[in-house]
């Protein structure tokens, strides 16, 4: 089955929307396999975000992953990565569509509440990130 990397960001945390955010996922039909909160490193944060180190934003991105505890989730099913994108909305907030989590609950771009894999190999490479105790 399908597997993608979500990432509940500080914001998420702080607004305590965790429970209400999984709840999106798991009534959607898709299945939470791995689940921890952890307040990640620089080196976790800049690993993850690695596409993205000569963009103008990056030490702002990784101040705000690394500002408080983050829920990571593996979460499995069919065409999980582009469904939980699906569900997330656009990245901007102001370009999401109303019933997304960003469209519902986030503002800006900067703080936009949740992360997920834009594709296969990157769900491969993120859970390896965020899970390397996970080998299967
Ligand atoms: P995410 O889907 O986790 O992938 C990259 C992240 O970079 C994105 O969500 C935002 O949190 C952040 N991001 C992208 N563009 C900007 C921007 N213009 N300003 C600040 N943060 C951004």
């Amino acid at each position: 089955m399908e597997k993608t990397l979500v990432l509940l960001k500080p914001d998420a945390v702080e607004r305590r929307l965790v429970g209400r955010i999984i709840a999106i996922y798991e009534e959607k039909g898709l299945n939470i396999t791995a689940l921890k909160m952890l307040k990640p490193t620089r080196e976790i944060v800049e690993a993850h975000y690695q596409e993205h180190k000569e963009k103008p934003f990056f030490q702002s991105l990784v101040d705000y992953l690394t500002r408080g505890k983050v829920c990571a989730l593996i979460i499995e099913g069919e065409n999980a990565v582009k469904t939980v994108r699906k569900i997330n909305g656009a990245t901007d907030p102001a370009e999401a569509e109303a019933g997304t989590i960003r469209g519902q609950f986030a503002l800006t771009k900067g703080e936009n509440l949740v992360h997920a894999s834009d594709s296969v190999d990157s769900a491969e490479r993120e859970i390896a990130i965020w899970f390397p105790e996970i080998t299967d």
